[in-house]
């Protein structure tokens, strides 16, 4: 039978406490303290993000958790799984943790770092979904921006725990995470209780950028003021900060592109604008992105932006109109 959400709860907040103390005080946890320093996190910021370490062997959890918990409830909230013989196995075993707590800072999950030289799969291992866990719906790091991005009224979406832990220590602490980065309809509603701007700082590698573009299409729509910062030399923000600092970082950010105007630039990029050929596979680029955005937020919103895609690409703003109207009735058209 399932475990009540109380108890869960309770053995999220207990493990937390011990692979945190064991990454604090632990001999064993010696590589990992140095790898963490090594990249800037100091302890001040492994308190703060409540990081620890969970140690090799398959059952040093297990073990820890006898004559406390089942291990049935443990297997609930993913800190064990079962093997194919029935038995059980810790299921971070030698790996740095990052606790991901919900918006009032409980734990509800883990997700485990593995050590540089470890050459098994998966840099980072991820818990299911659980009933306290939704991924969707869940921001890491929320409960400590919060506050700040209340104060700023923008928030800085990152997609990874480490970028969002450096952009914390150098001091701008309005930064949150997705889980598995595409930014979804849900997280964005949430975000719009505290904030009318996002950031979008993806990594500037291809994938990084990708998602972002993807981002602009879902959110086209969404009356928010969506910005999408990219990262030079294919950095991602943590690496950038290291190398840069916060002061030019700030600057990035403030200079941060629209949307709109990112999606448009990308595909000037892909198609040039000095050939007729090219304008006319960036318009329609644009005409395809516009038809996507399932229903715009406003019509004032998209007459704007219809009145924009004109004007860069000098096509009468009817004729755009009307192409529009061609691919929403037709489905997207060849660029
Ligand atoms: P990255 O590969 O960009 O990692 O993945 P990172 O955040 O820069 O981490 P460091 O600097 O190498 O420590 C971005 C995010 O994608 C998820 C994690 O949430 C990670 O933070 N990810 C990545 C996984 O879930 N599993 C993986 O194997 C890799
Ligand atoms: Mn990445
Ligand atoms: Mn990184
Ligand atoms: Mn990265
Ligand atoms: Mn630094």
């Amino acid at each position: 039978q399932e475990s009540s959400r109380a108890r869960q709860f309770e053995v999220l907040q207990w493990a937390e406490s011990l692979f945190q103390r064991t990454l604090l005080n632990s001999p064993e946890a010696e590589p990992a303290r140095k790898y963490l320093h090594g990249r800037g996190i100091d302890e001040e910021t492994m308190r703060k993000f409540r990081l620890g370490f969970h140690p090799s062997g398959w059952d040093w959890l297990i073990k820890q958790s006898q004559g406390k918990y089942p291990l049935q409830l443990l297997e609930d909230v993913c800190l064990v799984a079962k093997k194919d013989n029935g038995g059980y196995y810790d299921f971070f075993g030698h790996r740095i943790i990052f606790p991901i707590h919900n918006e009032r800072g409980q734990a509800v999950s883990f997700s485990g770092r593995l050590l540089p030289g470890d050459e098994r799969p998966s840099k980072y291992k991820n818990g299911s979904a659980t009933p306290v866990f939704n991924k969707s719906r869940l921001l890491y790091a929320l409960d400590l921006a919060r506050d700040e991005i209340r104060n700023q009224d923008q928030a800085i979406v990152v997609e990874g725990y480490t970028d969002c832990i450096a952009l914390h220590q150098h001091g701008i602490q309005n930064a949150v995470v997705t889980m598995g980065t595409a930014l979804t309809d849900e997280q964005v509603t949430v975000l719009k209780r505290f904030a009318r701007r996002v950031i979008l700082c993806f990594d500037g590698d291809d994938a990084g950028q990708d998602a972002a573009s993807r981002s602009v299409e879902r959110f086209l729509a969404q009356d928010v003021d969506l910005r999408i910062l990219t990262p030079p030399d294919k950095l991602d923000p943590a690496d950038f900060l290291e190398s840069h600092g916060a002061d030019a970082f700030r600057e990035l950010s403030k200079n941060a592109p629209q949307a709109w105007d990112f999606r448009f630039q990308m595909a000037k990029r892909k198609y040039g604008t000095g050939t007729i050929d090219g304008r006319e596979r960036v318009l329609t680029e644009m005409l395809n992105v516009l038809a996507q955005v399932p229903k715009l937020s406003t019509s004032v919103r998209e007459s704007i932006l219809i009145a924009d895609l004109a004007h860069r690409t000098s096509v009468p703003e009817e004729t755009v109109r009307g192409l529009l109207n061609e691919v929403r009735s037709s489905g997207p058209k060849r660029v």
